[in-house]
């Protein structure tokens, strides 16, 4: 799979360690940055990672910051994206699931790397539910539309 990912400060201590992990998983990894753990506005970054979801540069997104809601509500401005703020593997399972997320939203703050790196292995190896949540989805798809 082809992973765009990014963080801000709260997050850049974790990125280096994922992008190892996703590699070594056999992913390809476009890193949007930032280089270092300068402090950054999150918003930049979520939007680095969003565009490439939304034009298939990437086929997923990760987005880490202190809390992951940040990114979260960022990068759900983008007409397209489904991004999860994502805390367990349970959770990475059914935005997956239940939400076709397309986006993940992880914290570097309050959530260990271990459990991060168990989120991801959860969030990429599984595929949307199909059945009844289409219509859901569809209708997340539709609120773009509404002001
Ligand atoms: C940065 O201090 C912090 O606000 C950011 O990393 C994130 O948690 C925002 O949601």
């Amino acid at each position: 799979m082809k992973i765009s990912i990014a963080s801000d400060h709260g997050g850049f201590e974790q990125k280096e360690p994922l992008k190892t992990f996703l590699s070594q998983e056999g992913h390809e990894v476009i890193d949007r940055g930032p280089a270092t753990d300068e402090r950054v506005d999150y918003p930049d970054f979520a939007a680095l990672v969003a565009h490439d979801v939304v034009q298939k540069v990437a086929d997923v997104g990760v987005l880490i910051c202190g809390t992951g809601i940040g990114m979260a509500i960022s990068a759900n401005k983008l007409v397209g994206i489904r991004a999860a703020n994502v805390t367990t593997p349970d959770f990475a399972e059914l935005s997956r699931e239940h939400n076709d997320a397309n986006v993940i939203c992880l914290s570097g703050r309050f959530t260990d790397l271990a459990t991060n790196k168990a989120i991801l292995g959860v969030f990429l190896h599984t595929k949307f539910g199909e059945g009844r949540h289409v219509a859901r989805v569809q209708k997340i798809g539709a609120l773009e539309q509404s002001r």
